[in-house]
């Protein structure tokens, strides 16, 4: 997906960012489209999705330097910065999560959180057999999958639009920045 423009290049997710990534994306597939019967293999592909996610979190405070939360939290500031940014048509290069793709983040980790959450509840004596815990959990796995899926077209069509090879970054590690697009900050 590199452009013929000339550009440089910046290393921005670390190797625990991406085996992080990829591992989460199939523990989610494995457990929506091919283990989704609620016994042993989908506990535990569900568990290591969490444990995962949480494992994230706390790289998200100590990790390499755009792995950190506070490279990429969406303050209000940033997201109405990106926002402006979009209205008249720019696209400003960021190295990290942009404001907008760090909100779509946290949701989708937080949907793989309250799938273990409610995982786990399903599996208590208070909660066995709960028709609506069920109908929960489902409707929470099936917005991760509905999220997940403009998630990945989103970073597709826009790193054909902003010449920033996104997904190719995801496995090597680098992004390579246009020339012509400056860093926001
Ligand atoms: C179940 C499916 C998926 C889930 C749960 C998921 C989740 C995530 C999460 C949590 C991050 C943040 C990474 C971090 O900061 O540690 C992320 C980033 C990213 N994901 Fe996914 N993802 C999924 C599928 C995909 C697919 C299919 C693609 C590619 C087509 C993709 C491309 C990316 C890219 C390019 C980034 C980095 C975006 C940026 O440069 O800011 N993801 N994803
Ligand atoms: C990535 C995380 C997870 C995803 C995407 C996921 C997804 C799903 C899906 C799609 C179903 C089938 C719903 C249906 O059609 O009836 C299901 C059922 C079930 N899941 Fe999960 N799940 C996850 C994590 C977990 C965890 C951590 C546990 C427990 C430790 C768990 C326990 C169950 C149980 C017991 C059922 C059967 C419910 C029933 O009898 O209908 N899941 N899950």
């Amino acid at each position: 997906m590199r452009s013929t423009h000339s550009d440089s290049s910046v290393r921005v997710w670390d190797p625990f960012v991406r085996v992080f990534h990829w591992s989460l994306v199939s523990c989610v597939v494995l457990n929506y489209f091919v283990v989704e019967d609620g016994e042993t293999a989908h506990q535990v592909i569900g568990y290591i999705a969490a444990g995962l996610v949480l494992a994230r979190v706390v790289w998200g405070f100590v990790g390499s330097r755009y792995a950190r939360f506070d490279d990429f939290f969406p303050t209000p500031a940033r997201l109405r910065a990106q926002l402006v940014a979009l209205r008249s048509g720019q696209h400003p290069f960021h190295p990290g999560h942009s404001p907008l793709g760090a909100l779509m983040m946290f949701a989708l980790m937080a949907l793989v959180l309250a799938l273990g959450v409610t995982g786990f509840l399903q599996t208590t004596d208070a909660f066995w057999g709960d028709e609506q815990m069920q109908e929960i959990h489902e409707l929470l796995a099936s917005a991760l999958i509905a999220l997940a899926g403009v998630h990945g077209l989103v970073a597709i069509v826009l790193g054909r639009v902003e010449r920033v090879n996104l997904v190719g970054a995801m496995f090597t590690g680098v992004k390579h920045r246009p020339d012509d697009q400056p860093e926001p900050r």
